[in-house]
């Protein structure tokens, strides 16, 4: 499955009082491509994905998905945090989807502990989740958006409130889960290394309004693993990354010694 978004604008508000969040977005991405989006903090990422999802309707402009994928839904979203019902058991919160389009119980289960297994959690499937770490609960949320099997899975910050070394885990086991089933996806990261570690492209955006600044290839071979960070090719690309996020963050934070000429 593709997806193209050509001339994407959204106005939040309107008349006088309109904010512009996105500026004639246009992109498309590959069949089973990972797409890295980094920007910062206000400019349309998550603007952008819930226009991708059909959660809000673009101001401006089309988003096209092309392929078959017939019987599954179009897209599913995993979210920073929140993502997970409390009053439901890892099982059940996994197989949600599936039970929500009427999937039967022996099925769903079945479908559910395989994808449980692939992030490790498959003795907690009968736990709430409030027994869990924040860490395990991002597991859950990963797991069932895979289980779904979405055309596009749409990510927005999944392991923003993790710390380093979970963070580091989770990355390793969405690129696993990822590799095996090669769903599209879009992945919403404030992380540079997270952005290039995972991605066969990134996204880099810039804000007031969102804008694409640059599509950047990311040519490491797969499987990739932390030590292409140290490689002379990646710091090349953080330090293109940086430098066009640069001016962009100094000018969000204010002061003489950041913001564009720098
Ligand atoms: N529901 C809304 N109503 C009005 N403005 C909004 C709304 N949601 C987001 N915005 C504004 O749109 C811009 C982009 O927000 P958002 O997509 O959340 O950015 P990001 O995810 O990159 O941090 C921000 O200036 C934000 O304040
Ligand atoms: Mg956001």
């Amino acid at each position: 499955m593709k997806l193209e978004c050509r001339n994407i604008c959204k106005l939040y508000g309107e008349g006088t009082t309109a904010s512009r969040a996105l500026d004639t977005i246009s992109f498309e991405t590959g069949e089973g491509e990972f797409l890295s989006v980094i920007g910062p903090s206000g400019c349309g990422k998550s603007t952008l994905l819930k226009i991708i999802a059909g959660l809000l309707p673009p101001t401006e402009g089309t988003v096209t998905y092309t392929g078959d994928n017939p019987g599954t839904p179009l897209n599913s979203m995993v979210f920073q945090e929140h993502g997970v019902f409390p009053w439901m058991n890892v099982i059940d919160n996994v197989a949600f989807g599936l039970e929500m389009r009427h999937v039967p119980r022996k099925e769903r289960y079945a479908q559910s502990m395989e994808f449980l297994k692939k992030v490790g959690l498959a003795s907690y499937a009968t736990r709430n989740p409030h027994e869990l770490s924040v860490g395990m609960r991002q597991r859950i949320a990963i797991a069932r958006a895979f289980v779904n099997n979405p055309a596009i899975l749409l990510m927005d910050e999944p392991f923003g409130s993790l710390d380093a070394q979970t963070r580091l885990i989770l990355q390793d086991e969405l690129l696993n889960i990822w590799s095996e089933h090669r769903k599209t996806v879009i992945f919403v990261t404030h992380d540079i290394d997270e952005a290039i570690l995972l991605g066969d492209r990134v996204m880099v955006m810039s804000g007031s309004p969102g804008k694409i600044q640059e599509i950047i290839d990311i040519d490491f071979q797969r499987p990739r693993d932390l030590r292409i960070e140290s490689t002379r090719e990646f710091i090349d690309i953080r330090i293109r990354i940086w430098n066009i996020l640069r001016a962009e963050v100094g000018r969000s934070i204010g002061g003489d010694n950041h913001g564009a000429g720098n």
